[in-house]
């Protein structure tokens, strides 16, 4: 593995912060003076339409941006990644999400092992128990069809499925519905099978180290309310236990040796491998609620999206390939601009787990102060990424990036065709919702001057309330509709987004060790929680008081 670059030492930085010192931001001007520059700045990534125009960029900043990549490797490491060198080094491990939409004739060995082909096997075998709970094969300890799949799992392998069914709903098979727990909160499991049917209820417990405290206090919470509720029916009607958790709970794991232990037949549980990430995993073997409630024919399209956007990256030259620029942009933007957090306002309803999904694969990836090699970082990493959907955020924080005082960019996503095409009177509904996703990038970009505003006949004293300042960057990404292949697109977009960036910044983007201390702390503090004053006496002195009300007042 080549050793990283200290991204601030290269010429091509020194140039960007003379280019931004210099630079005098005017968007209006900018498409004023060239009439090219919406096409200039306009790409294609398989199905998606990209508009970068708006952004503050101008030709020599992107030159140099793509210096910037060339100066730290960025395409060298793409290719490490996809050749399964160990990229991932403080784990030692390959970064492979990118084998598991791979085509089954390719191949691909790493540490000794075809890979490809390992990656069709399991989904084979994860495509034939979709289609036998689909079609009604796969039954219940009664002898029932599934009607609905419960995913206990959290991080990695929650959000990507979660996010994924809500923006495919309309491709969910009839008769069948997906429920997601996460949240070591009893409140979570609790109203999530509220109002199940035991009978006709199927857990998979997603974990892929099997040893989350989250999701296996879940499991064990869900199944103890599976055989209580099925005793209750009178369901067991003198059957084991274990057959009933047998026709009920199935496992993904990367540990199946762990999933064994927890008393889930191994015969029903499907692998993945240590060199796929969590927050890199929907498309192996944690997208199993998916390909149930889709449908192996949508799960193969998905991936298919998946693999489109992977080629793109792949033989993109870097002037048109999207996700190295979008990544790139990202740089200027923290390291140069100083953002601090990047927006995405995706104009779908059915996206509106995406911002939640795109914090863990972002701020878990990049969230770092220590490059791959181990030396600290004095510039700065990792922006906080948050969104909700249009039109829900224009009414709610709109205000401060338009009018506030940090500079925010924002992706905005929409749709040509809707999921529903509804009318209200003579009026396209969806054409009313894209006009705003038309019109808030154009408002960000070109504002409103104080010119403007008092040829509107505004009173003096409220006008430079009134002016938009303008010269806000946003990106548009486009796509015609939010189908299983777009939403792999789209998701292998914001993947190799944040390898750009981590390869840029030099750290690895593939390790999470900042959440570890939390856990272990956790640990340590139940006894204190549960009643144990020694515990209680061992903590701070803030902690103890904490608990204590805890105690005082439960
Ligand atoms: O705590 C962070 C984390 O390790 C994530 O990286 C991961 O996606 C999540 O926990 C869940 O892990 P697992 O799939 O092993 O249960």
């Amino acid at each position: 593995m080549t050793a990283p670059v200290n991204p601030t030492q290269t010429e091509a930085w020194t140039r960007l912060g003379q280019l931004h010192d210099d630079l005098q931001v005017d968007l209006r001007g900018w498409f004023e003076s060239d009439r090219q520059r919406a096409e200039k700045f306009t790409f294609t990534a398989a199905d998606l339409h990209v508009d970068l125009s708006k952004n503050i960029l101008t030709e020599d900043v992107l030159k140099n941006l793509l210096d910037l990549a060339a100066e730290t490797n960025v395409l060298t490491r793409r290719d490490q990644m996809f050749n399964g060198e160990h990229i991932n080094n403080t784990e030692d491990r390959a970064v492979l999400h990118t084998a598991l939409r791979r085509p089954k004739e390719d191949k691909l060995a790493v540490d000794g092992q075809e890979v490809v082909q390992d990656v069709h096997r399991v989904l084979e075998r994860v495509y034939d128990f979709a289609r036998r709970v689909r079609n009604g094969e796969w039954v219940g300890i009664t002898g029932k069809r599934i009607e609905t799949v419960v995913n206990i799992g959290i991080g990695g392998s929650d959000l990507g499925p979660v996010m994924v069914y809500e923006a495919l709903k309309p491709y969910v098979q009839e008769g069948l519905e997906c429920r997601f727990v996460s949240n070591i909160d009893p409140t979570d499991v609790a109203q999530k099978t509220a109002d199940l049917d035991p009978e006709t209820t199927l857990f998979i417990v997603a974990s892929k180290t099997f040893t989350t405290l989250e999701t296996l206090t879940n499991a064990r919470l869900a199944r103890t309310w599976l055989l209580e509720a099925l005793e209750a029916a009178g369901a067991l009607d003198g059957k084991e236990s274990k057959e009933a958790v047998a026709k009920h709970f199935i496992a993904v794991s990367t540990a199946l040796e762990k999933v064994a232990e927890f008393g889930i037949d191994p015969a029903n549980a499907f692998g993945f491998w240590d060199w796929v990430g969590g927050r890199y995993s929907v498309d192996s073997a944690i997208g199993t609620s998916l390909a149930i409630a889709l449908g192996p024919e949508n799960f193969e399209e998905f991936l298919g999206g998946f693999h489109a956007l992977d080629q793109h990256f792949l033989t993109a030259a870097p002037e048109e390939n999207v996700p190295l620029l979008m990544g790139l942009l990202n740089v200027w933007y923290v390291n140069f601009v100083k953002a601090a957090s990047h927006a995405v306002l995706p104009y779908a309803q059915q996206l509106h787990r995406f911002p939640a999904y795109l914090q863990q694969l972002t701020m878990e990836s990049n969230g770092k102060s220590v490059r791959w090699d181990g030396s600290s970082i004095d510039y700065s990493t990792g922006e906080i990424f948050w969104g909700e959907p249009g039109t829900n955020g224009q009414h709610a924080f709109y205000q401060l990036i338009h009018q506030g005082t940090q500079l925010i960019p924002a992706d905005f996503i929409a749709f040509a065709k809707p999921a529903y095409p509804l009318n209200d009177g003579d009026k396209s509904a969806h054409e009313l919702f894209l006009a705003n996703f038309f019109a808030q990038p154009k408002a960000l970009a070109f504002g409103k001057t104080e010119e403007e505003v008092r040829a509107e006949g505004t009173r003096e004293e409220i006008v430079t309330a009134r002016v938009f300042a303008g010269n806000k960057p946003s990106t548009s990404i486009m796509a015609p509709a939010l189908t299983p292949r777009v939403m792999g697109e789209l998701i292998a977009l914001y993947e190799h987004i944040t390898f750009v960036q981590g390869a840029v910044w030099g750290v690895n983007s593939f390790d999470q060790w900042g959440v570890e201390l939390g856990k272990q702390l956790a640990l340590q503090i139940y006894p204190a929680v549960a009643g144990d004053d020694e515990a209680l006496a061992a903590q701070d002195d803030s902690t103890a008081g904490l608990i204590r009300y805890y105690r005082e007042n439960r």
